[in-house]
């Protein structure tokens, strides 16, 4: 039996408020306790999204009531709501600024508008970025410019690794995550995921080359988080007409990453570095007192989508054979999941903020 510390996930999205079918509070931390992650953020690009202080209470009363584990809210960066965003940067998790576009309404085309954002967000609040390829590479101009940190969301491809590794070495203040789905699945699984359904592979940033999921992997150190980017779409969504992109990812990240472990892929110490302590100090996320979890590193099982807590019934991942089991999770000294069930009540998470 291994025992880690309380794992964090820096990029969820659990549909609360406006998309309770796909996931809300109560079942995507649940699906978080199941993963071994005790403390989550939350994506702003609900609906309606949050972007101000009226949305963020919506998202904050149902968290109040239905969390099972820690949480924290992000509020988005819109056209028009600047002066409010910096206004609330004490209460949310952080600053998501949608560069590119994705599920969801928020996104800044124009870069005249990223301007106002990195020029009143505050320097000590989190901002992070979904920008990919080049409109990455002019996020990390920004930073630079303005002097700021801000972190990268799901990085993808070679050219963002290796521009990432060589703005770090410029002492840019830029900080990155990568999503299990991107280091362990590449364009070529396509046919394998879809099975027919092609709206199964569909996925903000798309499944990779595997060069470039080598890159990734070869540059391990660059990589500052995991996260999950837990995007949850029913099944019936991503088989019907216009299936919006996404993959759940919370019950699958740890085991998938422990089996990676095992084959000597990375160290446990690198899963630690960057399920907690990487994500506690770029986040700025308090500690969870008597929090941990306990993993059965020999366990082998099988991934299926029945078994797991999300409401989206689907997993990339189906069928495959995993080693390390999630066996127990304390959260503040109280069991949270054991063997397969959730013992944390809804309300049981506290907001980190
Ligand atoms: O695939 C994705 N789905 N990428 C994103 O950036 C957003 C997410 C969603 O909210 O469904
Ligand atoms: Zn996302």
């Amino acid at each position: 039996m291994i025992k880690l510390p309380g794992l964090i996930d820096p990029h969820v999205h659990l549909r609360e408020p406006g998309a309770t079918h796909k996931e809300d509070f109560d079942s995507g931390t649940s699906a978080a306790l199941a993963g071994g992650f005790t403390m989550v953020l939350a994506m702003p690009n609900t609906k309606p999204p949050i972007f101000d202080s009226t949305t963020l209470e919506l998202a904050l009363d149902a968290a109040k009531q239905k969390a099972r584990c820690d949480y924290g809210q992000y509020i988005g960066a819109g056209p028009e709501n600047v002066e409010i965003a910096a206004s609330l940067a004490g209460k949310v998790a952080g600053l998501k600024m949608y560069l590119d576009s994705t599920f969801g309404e928020l996104r800044l085309d124009d870069m005249s508008l990223w301007m106002p954002h990195f020029e009143k967000f505050p320097q000590s609040a989190p901002m992070v970025m979904h920008s990919e390829s080049r409109t990455m590479a002019a996020a990390i101009l920004f930073a630079s410019i303005y002097n700021r940190p801000i972190h990268i969301a799901h990085i993808s491809l070679k050219e963002e690794i290796l521009l990432i590794k060589a703005a770090k070495e410029k002492g840019i203040k830029v900080t990155c995550e990568v999503c299990p789905h991107h280091l362990f699945l590449s364009k070529d699984d396509i046919p394998a995921i879809s099975s027919g359904h092609p709206g199964r592979g569909e996925v903000r940033p798309r499944l990779a080359a595997k060069e470039d999921v080598d890159s990734l992997w070869e540059n391990l150190d660059v990589i500052d988080c995991f996260a999950t980017d837990h995007a949850p779409h029913t099944i019936e969504e991503k088989d019907g007409e216009n299936p919006p992109p996404g993959f759940p990812g919370l019950e699958t990240a740890l085991p998938l990453l422990l089996t990676a472990v095992d084959l000597g892929r990375l160290t446990l110490d690198d899963l630690i570095e960057k399920m907690y302590v990487n994500p506690r100090k770029i986040f700025n996320l308090p500690e969870q007192p008597e929090t941990w979890v306990e993993v059965d590193e020999d366990a082998s099982y099988e991934v299926k989508a029945s078994e797991q807590f999300t409401r989206c019934n689907w997993t990339p991942f189906e069928g495959w054979k995993v080693k390390g089991k999630i066996r127990k999770v304390v959260l503040r000294g109280q069991p949270a999941f054991e063997d397969g069930k959730i013992l944390a009540g809804p309300g049981a998470g506290k907001n980190i903020r």
